[in-house]
């Protein structure tokens, strides 16, 4: 299960979140893609065998995805850090603070260092504060989520309660993250899940999950213009060094938006496409990410996927790993 770690480039990418009252303002920073820092710890190189090896984990067999081996030595363990994060359902923030401060034992013995790497199986009890935490992996699930304008995608932040993580926590949601942060002014589909794997091919640009987006603009798109428009984006354009592209656009509705397809994930990517045509984005709403589609959930509200939906994406994403 991947949940934020000090790697993780989301922590960094919350920080820096800007809080700009109109989606045209884009601010300038450099702009990181999302888990370009993590990623060489966790794209996979090609092992003698290749492909998708079993690793067997006390009573549950894991699989590593042809990593090497030291990669496949940390993929059987997770960090004390990660196992309380995720067993306790706490920030980050939070459950380093109290790994440094003792509240934290392992085989009834404390434990203050927060990178030490357990095994499941190296695992008979792991306790905060004197209280039993599970040590069982939860079953795998998917929810949706209409995040609405005003949340932040982030953990936890000391400046801003209104927070993805405060609310996931709040609504019972241990262990779960979401993939493809949306920017807080930004509303719509938050695929969440526990399952690690998943969370990371749904982010990781070299998957290339289609994410749909609706943009209205002020003033409305005009149709000649749009076309123009759409036929350079599908070209692809470059802002601050990326090339930016999307793989389709139309224009639809009344008052007419234009729904836009792409495939990278970069931060901030729409509107610093739009922006290039001098197109000022009054709502940002993103409507569909690979399978999962927004449907006509309610802003503010959770929905998991149907049991046959997520067996479906789940055996999608294994089949993707195992090929990489
Ligand atoms: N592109 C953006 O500009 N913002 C988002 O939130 C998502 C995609």
């Amino acid at each position: 299960m991947r949940i934020a770690s000090e790697e993780d480039p989301r922590d960094l990418d919350e920080v820096a979140q800007p809080t700009i009252s109109e989606l045209n303002l884009i601010d300038r920073e450099p702009h990181v893609r999302p888990f370009e820092r993590g990623l060489s710890r966790i794209i996979p190189e090609t092992t003698d065998e290749g492909n998708r090896t079993p690793v067997e984990c006390g009573a549950r067999t894991r699989y590593s995805y042809g990593m090497t081996n030291r990669v496949q030595q940390e993929e059987g363990s997770k960090k004390l850090l990660q196992w309380v994060q995720q067993q306790a359902g706490l920030s980050r923030r939070k459950a380093l603070e109290l790994i440094e401060a003792g509240e934290v034992s392992v085989n009834g013995r404390s434990a203050t260092e927060p990178s030490a790497r357990f095994r499941y199986e190296d695992l008979e009890s792991l306790s905060l504060r004197g209280h039993p935490l599970p040590i069982e992996e939860p079953e795998r699930r998917i929810y949706k989520y209409h995040k609405p304008r005003d949340v932040l995608c982030s953990h936890d932040d000391p400046h801003d309660g209104n927070t993805v993580g405060r609310i996931l926590r709040a609504e019972g949601f241990i262990g779960y993250t979401w993939a493809g942060r949306l920017d807080r002014d930004a509303e719509g589909l938050l695929v969440l899940s526990n399952d690690g794997d998943l969370v990371h091919a749904y982010t990781h640009p070299r998957f290339e999950v289609a994410k749909v987006y609706r943009v209205w603009t002020d003033p409305s798109p005009r149709p000649a213009e749009m076309k123009r428009a759409f036929a350079s984006m599908i070209r692809g354009i470059t802002d601050a060094g990326d090339q930016l592209r999307i793989l389709d656009g139309r224009i639809a509705g009344r008052p007419p938006y234009a729904e836009v397809t792409l495939a990278e994930g970069r931060k901030h990517e729409v509107k610093r496409l739009f922006a290039h045509f001098g197109l000022r984005i009054v709502r940002l709403l993103r409507i569909r990410m690979g399978d999962v589609a927004l449907g006509n959930l309610q802003r503010g509200t959770f929905a998991r996927l149907s049991t046959q939906e997520e067996t479906a994406i789940f055996a999608s994403v294994e089949s993707r790993l195992a090929r990489l």
